[in-house]
């Protein structure tokens, strides 16, 4: 009968088990010194050898020549504990098994001996899954056990066994297992069953069971079932829905050239091709953090988990971006995420995810951004280029004017700053909103406007679209026959209800196309006092160039002359 791999070479002694040292040595020692506890606790992330190890342990305790820390693995014991058909070694689900009336008879069934063998040991698996009841009543039997027995909780949640239980056990816990380890480890295992593969091949195995040495030799067992004896990189990949630096490089390369277009075209072809926006972004978050990684930390990274080759190609890819940009695109592609597990429109929230990412552009310097102010008008930086690529709102920049205060002084004074903390705080005509904050859910709110303005049908089209606001616009991304639900019109009054009427915003419906979608006027925020100097220092072009490099907006204007 075929047996999976992960079954026919589980570990038969603490030898063959990776990693996990600081485990083997400490139950090496308690087994040698014959100081077994009677309670312990195995935690850490699935697949990583908890129930081996407790195998391991019954073989030790039970070998006929035991106990021993290398059991012999061909007495009666031996054989039936690896089978797992041995008596005196009790496994139990808890996630089926986790009710009072299974811990009661737990319990009857410890106060009998070995029928057999030296101990009696159970193996409790997913033990967190045990109710609260049921630790009740195991608790006085792990508190005062008979000699022969000893107790293995087994969990992926240690937080949740109750401290009662918890300080009555030894806790070990489980570490994933290292990526080098493990492909050596499936690279003996393919040279055994006579399959060729490479160290590509291996590594994206590997990655595929993020830590969880149970899910990658799964994963070989199905590259094997599928390529057979010759596996071959691509294919596997292909398999496991995988994608390649090649692939993710296309984001960093869009990226590169704040090209939205062909950011769009890979969504696309994304979906084309049947793939997850959820997966896909999960990549992307992977693909860029360790890009982040490998600038913070050099090629040779063991933070990164891939293969040379691949190291090498992303060493290339990281060289050409900054750390804070780096570290600003990991946030994104993790927000988006974030946002993708809870979409109704994944595709919409994967193309507004990468947009923003575009939007949020490369990093100028603050000191170049300061030395460009003060001269004349000139190209734009690459991160006013961004928001120009991106958004076709952006209007193009106004052509140079003279000194808002020349009619009014020699010297231009100046201009915008900040309110002074004790100064009178704005007083629009309509109830102002305040700043608006990304953070908040930008869809409930426009959502909630239109429902004010009574617009019932927008608001019902507007929970189909998703918005997001990114450098103080706000992106709305809707299907293709809301068009008529939510037109500008729709969205002003939602906005004024609010109280966010000059917010800037920008709608795309279905195919979303940057180049094509219609353009909206780009809205200055109404300034606080619109008298003639707040005029002309809005419109001076320093100031649009100020706010085009930082964002945000004027609150208040102060002739320093007059005051
Ligand atoms: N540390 C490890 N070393 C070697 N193989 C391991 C290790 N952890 C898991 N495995 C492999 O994965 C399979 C499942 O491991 P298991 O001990 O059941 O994981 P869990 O931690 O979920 O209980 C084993 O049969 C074995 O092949
Ligand atoms: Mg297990
Ligand atoms: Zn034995």
């Amino acid at each position: 009968m075929y047996q999976v791999i992960a079954r026919k070479y589980r570990p038969q002694s603490f030898d063959d088990i990776l990693n996990q040292d600081h485990i083997k040595t400490t139950l090496r020692n308690a087994i040698a010194q014959n100081r077994i506890a009677h309670g312990y606790i195995f935690s850490g992330q699935r697949g990583t050898g908890k129930t081996t190890t407790a195998r391991i342990i019954a073989l030790c305790l039970n070998c006929e020549k035991g106990p021993t820390d290398k059991p012999c693995g061909v007495c009666a014991s031996c054989i039936e504990i690896a089978a797992g058909g041995a008596v005196d070694v009790i496994e139990i689900d808890a996630a089926s098994n986790r009710g009072i009336n299974e811990m009661r008879e737990l319990r009857e069934n410890v106060r009998y001996q070995p029928a057999r063998d030296r101990y009696k040991i159970f193996i409790i698996d997913e033990a967190h899954q045990i109710t609260n009841e049921a630790f009740n009543a195991l608790l006085k039997t792990i508190e005062e056990p008979p000699e022969w027995a000893v107790f293995i909780l087994c969990t992926t949640e240690s937080h949740k066994i109750p401290a009662t239980i918890a300080s009555r056990c030894q806790h070990f816990s489980f570490r994933s297992v290292d990526f080098h380890d493990l492909i050596g480890r499936m690279r003996q295992i393919c040279t055994s069953e006579g399959v060729e593969t490479d160290d590509e091949t291996l590594a994206v195995l590997a990655q595929s069971g993020e830590g969880s040495v149970r899910d990658s030799l799964s994963a070989l067992d199905q590259a094997i079932a599928c390529c057979g004896n010759k596996l071959d990189a691509a294919q596997v990949r292909a398999l496991l829905g995988a994608f390649g630096i090649d692939a993710m490089a296309q984001v960093t390369t869009a990226l590169s050239a704040q090209d939205g277009g062909s950011m769009l075209a890979l969504v696309g072809e994304l979906e084309r091709n049947g793939g997850s926006p959820q997966h896909f972004s999960r990549e992307l978050s992977r693909y860029i953090r360790n890009l982040l990684v490998t600038k913070i930390s050099g090629e040779d990274s063991r933070l990164v988990t891939a293969s040379p080759a691949e190291k090498k190609e992303l060493a290339r890819i990281a060289g050409s971006f900054g750390e804070e940009d780096l570290t600003r695109y990991l946030q994104l592609s993790l927000d988006l995420f974030r946002d993708l597990q809870f979409s109704m429109q994944p595709r919409f929230h994967l193309e507004i995810g990468l947009l923003k990412m575009i939007q949020a552009g490369k990093l100028v310097p603050i000191e170049e951004a300061l030395a460009n102010l003060g001269s004349e008008p000139r190209a734009a930086t690459p991160a006013s280029a961004a928001s120009r690529a991106a958004s076709p709102v952006s209007a193009a920049p106004a052509p140079p004017r003279p000194s808002p205060f020349a009619a009014a002084q020699a010297r231009p004074a100046p201009i915008a700053s900040p309110p002074p903390p004790q100064s009178r705080p704005a007083a629009p005509a309509q109830v102002y909103a305040g700043p608006p904050s990304a953070n908040d859910d930008w869809r409930e709110k426009l959502q909630s406007g239109m429902l004010k303005a009574g617009l019932q049908f927008s608001a019902d089209a507007m929970g189909q679209a998703s918005a997001a606001l990114v450098n103080n616009e706000l992106l709305i991304a809707a299907p293709k026959q809301f068009q008529l639900d939510l037109g500008r019109e729709e969205i002003l009054a939602a906005l004024k209800q609010i109280g966010h009427p000059t917010l800037r915003f920008k709608v795309v419906f279905g195919e979303v196309n940057p180049a094509a979608a219609a353009p909206a006027p780009r809205q200055v925020p109404k300034p606080v006092a619109q008298d003639e100097s707040t005029g002309r220092a809005l419109g001076h072009p320093e100031v649009q160039r100020f706010r085009e490099l930082f964002g945000g907006e004027v609150r208040n204007v102060r002739n320093l002359k007059e005051s």
